[in-house]
């Protein structure tokens, strides 16, 4: 699918360029310094290994698991990314934020694992354990739903699609006698399976209730065709959080203090439950790579590699990045490139979209199509969307874009494909990763970041 060299797919790269920009760069063409912009390339696409990045995306994903903005998991991604950089050689600083309230539940089983759902914060949120044998109920917005025996037991139901509905499936299993309740999340709103939800009740419930991912209430029901069990379960509201960017410094040739900014970004938190192998360990190991590769280059512009905190409960270390920079500090910066679900196997997913809010193209967008012109690799494609880190920079007026593998049927950008995996706990290694699509994206991104970054020229074509 990749092609490292140009060959077979320059024509079709070529054409894809030519419909979105009118003209194209081509391979070997000369740079205004005097350099092949090709022979560059090979310096990074020589060195970048998707195994390396996918041993990142192991270790956040794997080692560390679910990584929810503000808790001691994120706190550990952070570490871990600010050890890797620095062990490169790169000066890491951590700059913190604060965030809202966090309610987590665990839910424990006698093998000694356990699973994280959101908790209702109106339910019982309490680290003393409620046990209990687990049922199914299917149904639940009327009491007689509910087996003779559920006194006592943890409910488990598919939850309803409205919010007043499924109270009304909350208030009966309570009637019903149940020590807890479980509501399986059904569907999410891109097309995947249900995520982890806190669900939303309109007065205190006295038990503890829950909302599972959908795979989640899947295995339940597995288990239970296998014989009855018990679980144990516990909440925590977390307090007074702090989320935290994690900001490395890539100084330019000669410590050039003229020199413009470059940032190269990508948020390492995941949503409450998914190990967020794809979304987004994906961009974090694509970042990493691409920093142990570029230490050993000179480059005119000040290279910066941010892990960004809390993306997922609202661009928040991305937005505090951009609010804390005064007006010269933010027209400095060049270019902004935020890889985010850089590594999906979902197939339909079939090109990396390097996309803006608005569909406008940029340096960043037209270095990276240039980059995958040069190197004959025709996966990079322009796009539409928000939803990611570059949203706040795009905002302030700075130049960014998003890259995603997706695959999209029309120009429509409301219609297009990802994973059923995204923000679900089989968002892992095994189920939505792809070590050729992290490699295409990693030689793609990695040469279009470099032409920008290295030579204070406009890069081609410009
Ligand atoms: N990686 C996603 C963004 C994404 C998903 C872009 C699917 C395009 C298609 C990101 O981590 C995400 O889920 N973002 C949140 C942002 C929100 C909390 C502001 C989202 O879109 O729900
Ligand atoms: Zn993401």
């Amino acid at each position: 699918m990749v092609l490292r060299k140009p060959g077979l797919k320059v024509a079709a790269s070529l054409l894809a360029i030519s419909m979105a920009f009118g003209s194209v760069g081509f391979a070997n063409e000369t740079t205004n310094n005097g350099k092949s912009g090709y022979s560059q390339d090979q310096k990074v696409i020589a060195r970048v290994d998707a195994e390396r990045a996918i041993e990142h995306v192991r270790y956040l994903s794997e080692e560390i698991g679910p990584r929810p903005g503000g808790l001691q998991a994120e706190k550990e991604s952070a570490e871990y990314i600010a050890n890797v950089l620095k062990g490169y050689g790169y000066k890491v600083e951590y700059q913190y934020f604060p965030v809202a309230d966090q309610y987590i539940a665990d839910v424990a089983f006698n093998d000694g694992t356990s699973w994280q759902m959101g908790a209702a914060p109106n339910g019982k949120i309490s680290k003393d354990a409620v046990s209990g044998e687990v049922i199914f109920v299917d149904g639940g917005t009327t009491l007689d739903d509910f087996p003779a025996d559920a006194e006592g037991k943890i409910v488990v139901m598919p939850r309803a699609s409205t919010t007043a509905s499924y109270r009304t499936q909350v208030n009966n299993a309570v009637e019903a006698g149940a020590e807890a309740v479980i509501l399986q999340s059904l569907t999410g709103s891109r097309g995947n399976y249900g995520s982890t939800f806190n669900p939303s009740l309109a007065t205190p419930v006295e038990v503890p209730v829950y909302g599972a991912a959908f795979i989640q209430g899947e295995w339940l029901k597995e288990r239970l065709a296998k014989g009855s069990f018990e679980i144990s379960l516990t909440a925590e509201r977390f307090s007074n959080l702090e989320s935290v960017n994690v900001i490395a410094t890539k100084p330019p040739k000669g410590k050039n203090k003229e020199a413009k900014e470059v940032i190269l970004g990508a948020h390492h938190d995941s949503v409450v439950g998914a190990p967020g192998g794809n979304d987004n360990a994906s961009g974090v190991g694509l970042m990493l790579e691409l920093a142990r590769v570029y230490k050993g280059y000179n480059t005119d512009k000040e290279l910066k590699f941010i892990a960004f905190g809390s993306e997922e409960r609202g661009l928040l270390g991305a937005r505090y990045y951009v609010d804390q920079l005064t007006q010269a500090q933010r027209d400095n910066i060049e270019a902004v490139f935020v890889p985010d679900m850089v590594a999906t196997s979902y197939e339909p997913a079939k090109n990396l979209y390097a996309m803006t809010p608005n569909g406008s193209t940029n340096i960043v967008t037209d270095s990276t199509m240039e980059a995958g012109a040069r190197l004959g690799n025709s996966d990079i494609l322009p796009g539409t969307f928000g939803s990611s880190d570059h949203v706040p920079f795009h905002n302030a007026g700075i130049p960014a874009a998003l890259f995603i593998w997706m695959g999209v049927d029309s120009w429509d950008p409301l219609v297009y494909h990802i994973e059923k995996v995204y923000h679900t706990p089989q968002d892992t290694i095994e189920d939505n990763i792809s070590t050729e699509r992290m490699q295409s994206a990693l030689d793609i991104i990695g040469s279009g970041l470099f032409d920008v970054v290295r030579k204070n020229v406009p890069p081609l074509n410009k």
